[in-house]
């Protein structure tokens, strides 16, 4: 069905598939298919140990991972901690709130500090956009980024990528051509959609992001994108529908979603909320998607959230998996 959108310019022909090689996870954007693919393979053989509670391996035994968040966290923090344990690597956590971060200490510098003790690993959630590329750039050991500001949140895009390859039996082949993606609501504040659209548009799939031009603005066509006003013309091309937080607390002032150019939370949920009569004119087979943390009727319904199409705990649980991955491939 065509559907009135802002296309992409066109892509460069992708790289030839290599193995992964590198000492830092730090975005998707700028990852070759073939290092993406290596990613998602390691971490498709990790979901068994992942997903239980009994086994673990030894293959980062002797190692130690430090988790520096310097912002809040429950699905990314816990599932690093537990992916490091599964490795059997130790893991020490590092929160602003318990750091001297509160002091005025730089981030680089608690970076390095921890780094001194013998760390094999950082892992780094922060507010500032670049944060994880800085430290990068100041440490020996390996550093993957958990999440930085509106930049990018790599291992999120990866688990997005392994749960709609399994719910589309594309997880052998990883590779998603013929398959849309769509993506709702607060675009433009989300590093979810960013690793997503960078990691789905390598591995093949279409991808189109719809909200109100405020939150989801034409320019997001430069990621290679397509971007759309219209949830419901765009609903029944979609193979998965992947709803986002509405990002309070990035808009300029408390109060943002009540500024003229966007709508009030009561506008953007009769647009774009995934409301159950939505859900159920989606194609078969069509699943829903969603990040977390979730507001639940706002952005998605919950019966939604907790209904026959959503993947949201399969995405929770693939994070493990995924985190066991990047950990394995960069430290190891
Ligand atoms: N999706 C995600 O990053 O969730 P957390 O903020 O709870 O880690």
């Amino acid at each position: 069905m065509p559907v009135a959108t802002t296309p992409p310019p066109a892509t460069p022909a992708a790289p030839p598939p290599h193995k992964w090689s590198r000492r830092h996870l730090l975005g998707l954007d700028g990852l070759t298919a073939g290092e993406v693919r290596a990613l998602l393979r390691a971490a498709a053989a990790y979901v068994p140990v992942a997903t239980s509670t009994q086994t673990d391996t030894q293959e980062l035994a002797g190692r130690t991972v430090a988790t520096l968040f310097f912002e809040d966290s429950t699905r990314t923090r816990t599932s690093f901690t537990l992916a490091a344990r599964r490795l059997g690597a130790g893991v020490v956590d590092l929160s602003s709130g318990a750091s001297s971060v509160n002091k005025g200490e730089s981030l680089l510098d608690t970076a390095r500090t921890v780094e001194a003790m013998g760390v094999s690993g950082i892992v780094v959630r922060a507010k500032q956009a670049g944060a994880a590329e800085l430290i990068a750039r100041g440490v020996s050991c390996a550093v993957v980024n958990a999440g930085d500001g509106k930049h990018e949140h790599p291992t999120q895009g990866l688990l997005d990528l392994l749960t709609l390859a399994e719910a589309h039996g594309r997880q052998d082949a990883l590779d998603l051509s013929g398959l849309t993606l769509v993506i709702v609501g607060d675009v433009v504040s989300s590093r979810v959609a960013r690793s997503a659209i960078a990691g789905a548009r390598l591995l093949g799939a279409r991808v189109v992001c719809v909200g109100p031009p405020a939150l989801a603005p034409a320019s997001l066509a430069a990621l290679g994108c397509e971007v759309s006003g219209d949830l419901d013309a765009v609903l029944p091309i979609a193979d998965a529908v992947m709803m986002l937080r509405v990002q309070f607390e990035r808009h300029e002032g408390s109060e943002s979603l009540r500024s003229p150019s966007v709508p009030s939370p009561r506008e953007f949920r009769t647009l774009f909320g995934l409301t159950r009569e939505r859900a159920d004119r989606m194609k078969p087979g069509a699943v829903v998607m969603h990040p977390g943390p979730m507001n639940r009727g706002l952005e998605i319904d919950g019966e939604v959230a907790d209904g026959p199409r959503s993947v949201i705990r399969t995405q929770v649980s693939r994070g493990v998996a995924v985190r066991m991955a990047a950990l394995r491939l960069c430290i190891g």
